[in-house]
């Protein structure tokens, strides 16, 4: 059941696992606008989708994605970008209520590397390059660069990468936190699908809670991202599978989810 569009493919597998595919090789998948849209609107259709538990996102062997596209943004005026809050919609990814892991091989720059940051789970290949270069084509990132790679990584790595544009691979990413696995570029892929499919096979809402509340962490004090997990955790007692899951472990049995 693969489906191709203009610039990615997807499937749904029968572990309810949706692989979505960049697929613009010959720019290294940089992100048009097009590109974007088709993502946003593949990856709102998968969010409704029963079948689907877990979306992994991944590019190609060469480049998960080599930034925004510089070409199409190189003769905007200011003018035109603030009148249309460019770069808005991509962050249309973090409303997205299914774990979404990326599995990254080659270069994740600019907004490509933003883009994997704004997934849940970063699985990388060997191969893989992260970098914020932006700063050599006379410009900043501008969705989340020096945000959430600085949460990611710390100030000085975030700033030394912002600042000089260099890259770092795979296993650095690792050591500073960036990523969570780092695979032979052969089982990137693999590697990514198997986690999500473990996610897949839970209860789907939740889930959903449990990524919502792991968010909060970077979006609130403290004390309200305390407070924030406990409501939610309080939550859970409201399903259907928060009750099955607690009596399947005292009758030593597997949880049926229900996803209610
Ligand atoms: C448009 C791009 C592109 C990009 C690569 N291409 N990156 N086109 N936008 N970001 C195109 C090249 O122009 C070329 O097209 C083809 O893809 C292959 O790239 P090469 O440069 O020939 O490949 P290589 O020599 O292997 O070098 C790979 C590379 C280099 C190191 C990744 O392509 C590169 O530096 N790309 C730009 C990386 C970058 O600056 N990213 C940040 C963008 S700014 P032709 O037609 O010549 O074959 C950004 C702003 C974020 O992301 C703001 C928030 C979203």
């Amino acid at each position: 059941n693969l489906k191709t569009l203009e610039y990615i493919k997807y499937e749904v597998q029968e572990n309810q696992v949706a692989l979505v595919t960049l697929n613009r090789p010959k720019a290294l998948n940089a992100l048009c606008d097009g590109l974007i849209n088709e993502l946003n609107s593949t990856l709102e259709q998968l969010n409704k989708d029963p079948k689907v538990g877990a979306i992994v996102i991944t590019g190609s062997e060469k480049a998960f994605a080599a930034g925004a596209d510089i070409k199409e943004m190189k003769d905007k005026t200011f003018p035109y970008t603030y009148s249309v809050n460019m770069l808005a919609s991509w962050d249309n990814l973090t409303t997205i209520k299914k774990p979404i892991i990326a599995a990254v091989n080659g270069y994740a720059l600019g907004g490509g590397c933003e883009l994997a940051m704004m997934c849940d789970i970063i699985v990388a290949g060997t191969s893989a390059k992260f970098g914020q270069p932006e700063i050599l084509i006379g410009t900043i990132p501008g969705c989340g660069g020096t945000q959430r790679l600085t949460r990611a990584i710390g100030k000085s790595k975030a700033m030394e990468l912002v600042l000089t544009g260099d890259q770092i691979d795979a296993h650095t990413a690792e050591k500073h936190g960036l990523v969570s696995k780092v695979v032979e570029p052969t089982e990137t892929v693999n590697e990514a699908v198997k986690i999500a499919a473990k996610i897949a096979s839970l209860s789907q809402p939740i889930v959903a809670m449990a990524k919502e509340a792991v968010n909060q962490a970077h979006n609130l004090p403290l004390k309200d991202g305390l407070q924030y997990e406990k409501r939610l955790f309080h939550s859970t007692f409201a399903t259907q599978d928060r009750k099955e899951g607690m009596t399947a472990f005292a009758e030593k049995r597997k949880p049926q989810w229900k996803n209610e």
